[in-house]
């Protein structure tokens, strides 16, 4: 029977998919059929000749194994986690970690992915770009390839009307909204703890560094440290109780440590709650200085830290996302606020399953989480709610101004997520988010109504090709008329990117004023991972037709709470969008595709400009890069002036520069 066994499986490379299948599919089951620990043998087996193979490439060596699996997942399932895991880790095929993360066995103490990569494989087609885009983006195996080109008009049937509305003349009245993004709370951050840490997430309990420090360090030789502790180092377990702050005990730290947590973040390390707390603290006062009474708060998702997978388990994600929305809800009291969840905020990392295909229910639990307490807050009501548990957590909400946003959960396109290459390039809208996006935008567009999206992962960055392209399609036949504004996160850079119409990444003359039809937001984050300052910003937005006329974005500089001696961060303004960039643009016209071209222009032709764009996305952080010392920047004009993946590596190809996606 082994023998048997052997054969077949070995016939894997030769035989056709389909009628390995059926040869599957007619093996006796349990008590005839091979032991779990033969079969786990003669599959290494096969993994390893695949590996042995010299006459295959790694992207073809890749996806032959990704067959491999697709036939085990027909057999057995339930120990492709096992036999992955040990080939993975035991050829060095990747880090021990990224093996862990992909192929590990799911259970609720560890955000492993195995039983995803197990459903993931039964339904993909290996040979097609779903291999193609697995094996690049889970193994680096396959180089990157363009997608092939979609037509994604049958999602709105038909074409765009010739003559589409221009986008309609701003008021002369303003109201006020907050943008927040990535929180990404430490629920585990140890004041005094490793900030220099060699491995996994600083700050926390299990962080170390490799290297001891040599005898006699100082740690004021840091220059980022070098003012203490005259002021006073910031080592205090320090709280907000009843919203005033309470400097809490010197915990001091401990002289084996090469760079100390202080109370309020460090660069290398997600946001304690202190700092949660703090910068919606610093919202209020700044709202009630200010006397901007803003109307709502979007927030684009990001709640879960950036440990290692196995130190994330499903309580540990569970309390960050309870956890910070309470801190949310204690802060912004009445001010409803409309979330999206981003890659972090699900169980296994970054995984979500379409309804259709008989896995989702391994993620309703979030789904249902968020209705509830999204509504319990008074954040949506009864109808929304019933949106949030079907769609994935995305929603539509009318604002008593009349103003419609959509929110979508991008895990949908995300390059992370398992789920998403499952028939990619055939059924690109397997979620049916693009269908309901589109719905609710056609809805919006017969009724005149202007609309926001808001959604975490931008389509330029971190999505899917296939569905980035799909997006800017719906973005451009929506657009300007409809669509008002596009918020994201994720890249906790504070970015822009700009849509034009007819322009495929290297045909560089339609990068016009006239083409720039559409723009996205992407909000700076509150967590300084990694080498950031903490940051948010008011939107100020037309009462009329909800075009943004301004951005206010306030940050704080992180370093003087080093030694600041444990007081509260002093939230500064940082800049404000209109005037930043010195553009000409007439005070009655909002900040628009047709500005963000302006200064996509500027940052494209002038140092200086340039330099700016990097000093605001990291918030003049130490780490901020120096644009004329090094080629760190020259990616940045490609990034801001395009608006899908392929776009912008067209656009890198187009300067001839490393696009490194
Ligand atoms: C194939 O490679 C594996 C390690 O990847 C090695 O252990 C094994 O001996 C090789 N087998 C053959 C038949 O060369
Ligand atoms: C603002 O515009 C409205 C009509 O759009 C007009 O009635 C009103 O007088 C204007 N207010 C000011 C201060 O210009
Ligand atoms: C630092 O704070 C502690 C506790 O609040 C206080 O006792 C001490 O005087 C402060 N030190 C300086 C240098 O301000
Ligand atoms: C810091 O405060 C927290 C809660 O306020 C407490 O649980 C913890 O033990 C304190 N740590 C130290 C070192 O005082
Ligand atoms: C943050 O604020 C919440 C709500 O007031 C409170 O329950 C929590 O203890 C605070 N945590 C810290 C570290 O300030
Ligand atoms: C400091 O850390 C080292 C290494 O983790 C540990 O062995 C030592 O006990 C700690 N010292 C104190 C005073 O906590
Ligand atoms: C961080 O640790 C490394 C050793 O791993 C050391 O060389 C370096 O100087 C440290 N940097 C700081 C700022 O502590
Ligand atoms: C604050 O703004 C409101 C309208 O939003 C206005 O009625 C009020 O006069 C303003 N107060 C101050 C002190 O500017
Ligand atoms: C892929 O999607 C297309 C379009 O929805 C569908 O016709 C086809 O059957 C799907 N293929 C597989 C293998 O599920
Ligand atoms: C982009 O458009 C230009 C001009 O129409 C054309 O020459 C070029 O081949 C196109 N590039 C791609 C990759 O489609
Ligand atoms: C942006 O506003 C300017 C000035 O009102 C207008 O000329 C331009 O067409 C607008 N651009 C878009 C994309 O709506
Ligand atoms: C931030 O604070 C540090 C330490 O005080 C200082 O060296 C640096 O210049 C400050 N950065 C900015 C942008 O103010």
């Amino acid at each position: 029977m082994k023998l048997i066994f052997a054969a077949l499986l070995a016939a894997v490379q030769a035989v056709r998919l389909s009628e390995l299948q059926n040869q599957l599919g007619s093996w006796p089951a349990t008590d005839s059929g091979p032991s779990d620990d033969d079969l786990i043998r003669v599959s290494l087996d096969e993994l390893y000749s695949i590996g042995n193979n010299t006459k295959l490439s790694d992207c073809d060596k890749c996806k032959q194994r990704l067959l491999y699996a697709k036939s085990l997942a027909l057999v057995k399932p339930t120990l492709i986690p096992s036999i992955f895991t040990e080939w993975c880790i035991g050829t060095n095929a990747l880090k021990k970690d990224t093996c862990l993360r992909i192929f590990g066995r799911t259970t609720v103490e560890n955000s492993y992915a195995g039983s995803n990569f197990g459903d993931m494989v039964s339904l993909m087609d290996p040979t097609s770009y779903d291999g193609d885009y697995y094996c690049h983006y889970f193994e680096s195996a396959c180089d990157y390839v363009s997608p092939p080109e979609i037509d994604a008009s049958k999602l709105w049937g038909g074409s765009k009307p010739d003559e589409y509305k221009a986008a309609p003349e701003a008021g002369n009245e303003t109201f006020y909204v907050l943008h927040v993004s990535d929180f990404h709370i430490e629920n585990d951050y140890v004041v005094g703890g490793e900030g220099n840490c060699s491995a996994s997430m600083c700050c926390t309990p299990h962080s170390f560094n490799k290297y001891p420090v040599p005898q006699g360090y100082d740690i004021s030789d840091n220059s980022l440290l070098e003012d203490g502790p005259g002021e006073g180092w910031s080592f205090y377990n320090s709280s907000y109780v009843d919203n005033v702050f309470e400097k809490g005990l010197y915990v001091g730290y401990n002289e084996s440590i090469w760079w100390p947590a202080s109370s309020f973040g460090h660069y290398n390390c997600d946001a304690p709650e202190l700092l949660i707390n703090n910068t919606l603290k610093a919202v209020t006062s700044l709202n009630q200085q200010l006397n901007l009474s803003y109307e709502f708060a979007i927030f684009t998702g990001d709640l879960v830290d950036h440990d290692e997978t196995r130190y994330i388990s499903y309580e540990s994600t569970l309390l960050a996302e309870e956890s910070t929305f309470r801190d949310v809800k204690y802060q912004l009291h009445d001010i409803p606020m409309f979330p999206v969840l981003g890659n972090h905020d699900t169980f296994p990392y970054g995984q979500m399953a379409q309804n259709k295909y008989g896995f989702s229910n391994k993620f309703d639990w979030n789904n249902e989480l968020m209705a509830e307490l999204w509504r319990d807050y008074g954040w949506i009501d009864f109808d929304v709610e019933q949106q949030v548990s079907e769609h994935y957590t995305g929603f539509s909400v009318k604002t008593r101004r009349g103003l419609k946003v959509i929110a979508l959960n991008s895990n949908s396109w995300y390059i992370s997520n398992l789920y998403a290459f499952i028939n990619m390039t055939q059924d690109y809208d397997s979620f049916g988010q693009f269908q309901f996006l589109v719905d609710e935008l056609l809805d919006s567009e017969s009724k005149g109504e202007r609309v926001w999206l808001i959604m975490h992962v931008p389509a330029g960055a971190d999505m899917l090709p296939v569905a980035s392209q799909v997006f800017a399609q719906v973005v451009e036949r929506f657009s300007p008329y409809t669509i008002a504004g596009i918020f994201n996160g994720h890249t906790h850079r504070d970015e822009f990117k700009v849509l034009y119409s007819g322009f495929n990444g290297s045909n560089m003359d339609a990068q016009t004023a006239d083409n720039a039809i559409a723009h996205t937001w992407i909000a700076p984050s509150v967590t300084s991972w990694i080498g950031l300052n903490p940051s948010f910003r008011f939107l100020e937005v037309d009462s009329k037709t909800f075009s943004v006329m301004n951005a206010y974005t306030y940050y704080f500089n992180l370093s003087e709470t080093f030694t600041n001696n444990g007081t509260e961060p002093d939230w500064q303004l940082e800049y404000d969008a209109r005037s930043a960039y010195g553009v000409d643009w007439p005070e009655s016209a909002p900040l628009n595709a047709t500005y963000w071209h302006e200064v996509s222009q500027k940052i494209g032709s002038s140092n200086s400009s340039l330099q700016q764009y990097e000093d605001f996305a990291t918030r003049y952080s130490p780490y901020t890069y120096d644009c004329s010392e090094s080629d760190n920047c020259d990616t940045f004009y490609c990034y801001v002036s395009t608006f899908t993946i392929d776009q912008y590596v067209r656009c890198c190809e187009h300067f001839g520069l490393d696009p490194d996606v």
